[in-house]
């Protein structure tokens, strides 16, 4: 890919049109301004930092990339107006929103001269997306990790029917770690990639070296998408994983207990390193990551990939 401009890159002043998804316990400072510095935007993960954690982390990004950056609020998680005080205190420029109502925090950012991404798992939510007056719209198919919406839409139909609903800008999120897959996701109508999974096994994420592992190893098959009724989440088949899936079928005290043993046990599986016990996030494409390799490395080969592929005509 030549450094052209388009929707995106000029959106965010960037100068590639991809994206580093905002990550729980893996996207601090550090795998922010990398990907930044490489010419994508790289996205602080402030689901999982308390408010003073969130301030560091923005104040070591600046310090550590002159180029711009942004942060990833799931509007799942507790304190959300203390973390938009300081991401406005901060002088943060981006924000991507997910996990709720994208009219929630919309108005006010870009009052303050912020630009605003939301990201939805349908084309009706995209809408919402539209709607709300969001300066971009991130569409995740099923096959990425994380949470993720219950219609179990893959990028590959999501992402033209999303591009047929919405005139906004495009981010095709879930399923792409390889040249090949981003240029597909721009045959499809997207303006541009957002990528979670390839980016956790970097160097650079802050999650535990047995996960990064742990991530080199996985084939096809071995997530799953679960706990659809309450909050969506694409996660390892391991020993938390089974629990899980039986306390959720017995159907006793769901809501509290899944709340409380999810939080804790993210923790404990990707920033703590527990492969059994923990809860691992992570997407389908982990069958195609066998190495964790530094963000530049990642870069190079996505760029290169990209660039190499002829779509052939008929
Ligand atoms: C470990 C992990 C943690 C994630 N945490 C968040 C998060 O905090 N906020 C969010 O909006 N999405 C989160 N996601 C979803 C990503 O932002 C992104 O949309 C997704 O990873 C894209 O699909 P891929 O994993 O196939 O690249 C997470 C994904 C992973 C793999």
């Amino acid at each position: 890919m030549n450094s052209q401009q388009n929707k995106i890159t000029q959106l965010f002043n960037i100068q590639y049109p991809i994206i580093q998804a905002g990550m729980i316990w893996h996207s601090g400072w550090k795998l922010a301004s990398a990907v930044s510095n490489c010419g994508g935007l790289g996205l602080i993960g402030a689901g999982s930092m308390y408010p003073d954690i969130l301030r560091e982390n923005i104040q070591k990004c600046k310090q550590a990339t002159d180029k711009p950056f942004g942060v990833n609020v799931p509007m799942l998680y507790p304190n959300l107006d203390e973390v938009i005080q300081i991401i406005l205190e901060e002088g943060v420029k981006i924000v991507f929103t997910s996990a709720g109502n994208p009219k929630t925090y919309t108005e006010t950012l870009q009052k303050e001269g912020l630009k605003v991404a939301h990201v939805v798992s349908s084309t009706k939510f995209a809408m919402k997306c539209e709607e709300a007056g969001v300066d971009a719209v991130v569409a995740e198919g099923f096959e990425a990790g994380g949470h993720n919406g219950r219609d179990e839409t893959t990028t590959f139909c999501l992402i033209p029917n999303v591009r047929k609903h919405i005139s906004k800008p495009l981010i095709a999120a879930g399923g792409i770690a390889l040249g090949s897959q981003m240029k597909a996701a721009m045959i499809l109508g997207a303006d541009g990639v957002q990528i979670g999974s390839r980016f956790a096994a970097t160097v650079e994420a802050s999650a535990h070296e047995n996960w990064k592992n742990k991530i080199t190893e996985l084939q096809e098959g071995d997530t799953h998408l679960t706990l659809k009724e309450l909050a969506p989440v694409r996660m390892v088949k391991n020993k938390f994983f089974n629990e899980l899936e039986e306390i959720y079928n017995v159907g006793r005290n769901k809501e509290s207990l899944i709340a409380s043993l999810g939080r804790a046990r993210a923790k404990k599986g990707m920033f703590e390193g527990d492969m059994e016990e923990g809860e691992l996030e992570i997407g389908q494409v982990s069958a195609l990551i066998d190495e964790v390799l530094p963000v530049e490395t990642v870069f190079q080969n996505l760029l290169k990939e990209f660039n190499e592929i002829n779509t052939p005509s008929l």
